[in-house]
């Protein structure tokens, strides 16, 4: 059996989704920007994507711009603020994906711009106290906090988080890569100015997202070219991304009840036969209400290396993760578990669920589990 719990990674292709996007790799190949009809069949392809996502952000179409994942929506939404709106101090939190913590600290070290912590318990739950009293002591800032942290899933109680920064005037940017397509996210509602989506989240294709923009908000291009994505981003559109984007969303969106049910049944289950099976595991962030329901991140009581269980696992044909992909490869362990002060000495295991798991894969899983601490308990 072949289990695959590395859904907050990325997500297998719906054939659906595949399904929209192979017209556009075949006989729709004009480039979007030519006048004749073959240029016309993907320009107005594109359009049509952006509506449907703009329909599902309940947003205006021209507030969606195409990017080539949530990277870089991120960045662009952090660079283009500091330079166009003359912002010079930054709010955000030691759990942040590498996409924004990274981009913050060399905007950081390049003297553009002050930089600060909000404080965070050891769940992850940000301090909205503490946010108050950086915003009151600062001049004009932009918040950058994430809507669900992709390795623990807690989630940010975004509408306060959004409220705490329209009073002080700042600018808030979200980034929501691990909740879009998994929750119903309006940025109208959340006072949201920016929130960025990667669509190999939620079963759609990789290399391709967007950035959402507040239409009150003004930033200038990060990268520049043609006349692309209304000037704000050069360079020939991922045709064929837009378009499974946009599928993968309206789909989402479609079914996100009977998914949610099914994924947190998954999520609970699997949390309730892992405490049945081995003694003294222990969950990472909040695993209730306030988490995001495609995310499990367990302790385990073991000195046994995090790696070395990742690594059984997988010989087990389990595909888990010790953290953020990203980072996998930079043998540092996870920033956010660190940032969070949790015992790096016991193996930290993230596993992430889909609509295609099975409660039979989650039995396969715990067993596996099961059968690995007992054979170390008594070796
Ligand atoms: C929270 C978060 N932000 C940003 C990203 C980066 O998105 P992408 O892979 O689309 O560049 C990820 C992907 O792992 C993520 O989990």
């Amino acid at each position: 059996m072949k289990v695959y719990l590395d859904n907050a990674a990325t997500t297998p292709m719906d054939s659906e989704v595949l399904d929209a996007m192979l017209p556009y790799m075949k006989e729709h190949y004009g480039n979007p920007s030519s006048i004749h009809a073959f240029g016309r069949k993907t320009r107005s392809a594109i359009e049509g994507a952006r509506k449907i996502v703009a329909k599902a952000l309940n947003v205006a179409p021209g507030e969606i711009f195409f990017t080539s994942g949530g990277t870089e929506a991120d960045n662009m939404a952090i660079c283009m603020t500091m330079e166009t709106l003359g912002i010079k101090h930054a709010i955000t939190s030691k759990i942040e994906h590498h996409a924004v913590e990274h981009t913050l600290q060399v905007l950081e070290r390049e003297g553009k711009i002050k930089l600060s912590w909000v404080n965070i318990d050891e769940k992850g739950n940000v301090d909205l106290e503490h946010l108050e009293e950086l915003l009151k002591t600062n001049d004009r800032t932009l918040v950058s906090l994430m809507h669900a942290n992709n390795e623990i899933g807690t989630l940010l109680p975004i509408v306060k988080v959004g409220e705490i920064c329209s009073k002080y005037n700042a600018v808030f940017h979200s980034d929501t890569v691990q909740t879009m397509g998994h929750y119903l996210i309006e940025p109208k509602n959340i006072k949201a100015h920016f929130v960025t989506c990667g669509a190999h989240k939620f079963h759609g294709p990789k290399g391709v997202g967007f950035l959402y923009i507040d239409n009150s908000i003004k930033i200038k291009p990060m990268i520049h070219g043609g006349a692309q994505e209304r000037n704000m981003r050069g360079g020939t559109e991922n045709v064929i991304g837009i378009i499974g984007l946009a599928k993968a969303i309206e789909l989402a969106t479609a079914h996100m009840n009977e998914h949610q049910i099914h994924i947190s049944g998954l999520k609970k289950y699997m949390k309730e036969q892992l405490e049945l099976a081995i003694a003294g595991v222990e969950f990472n962030g909040e695993t209730g209400e306030n988490s995001l329901y495609t995310v499990l991140n367990c302790r385990f009581p073991n000195t046994e290396n995090a790696e070395m269980l990742l690594f059984n696992l997988d010989i087990a044909g389990i595909a888990a993760s010790g953290g953020s992909a990203c980072s996998s490869g930079s043998n540092q362990g996870s920033h956010v578990l660190r940032g969070l002060g949790i015992d790096m000495n016991r193996p930290s295991v993230r596993f992430s669920f889909s609509k295609y798991n099975t409660k039979e894969e989650i039995d396969f899983t715990v067993n596996k589990l099961k059968e690995l601490f007992a054979v170390r308990v008594t070796a």
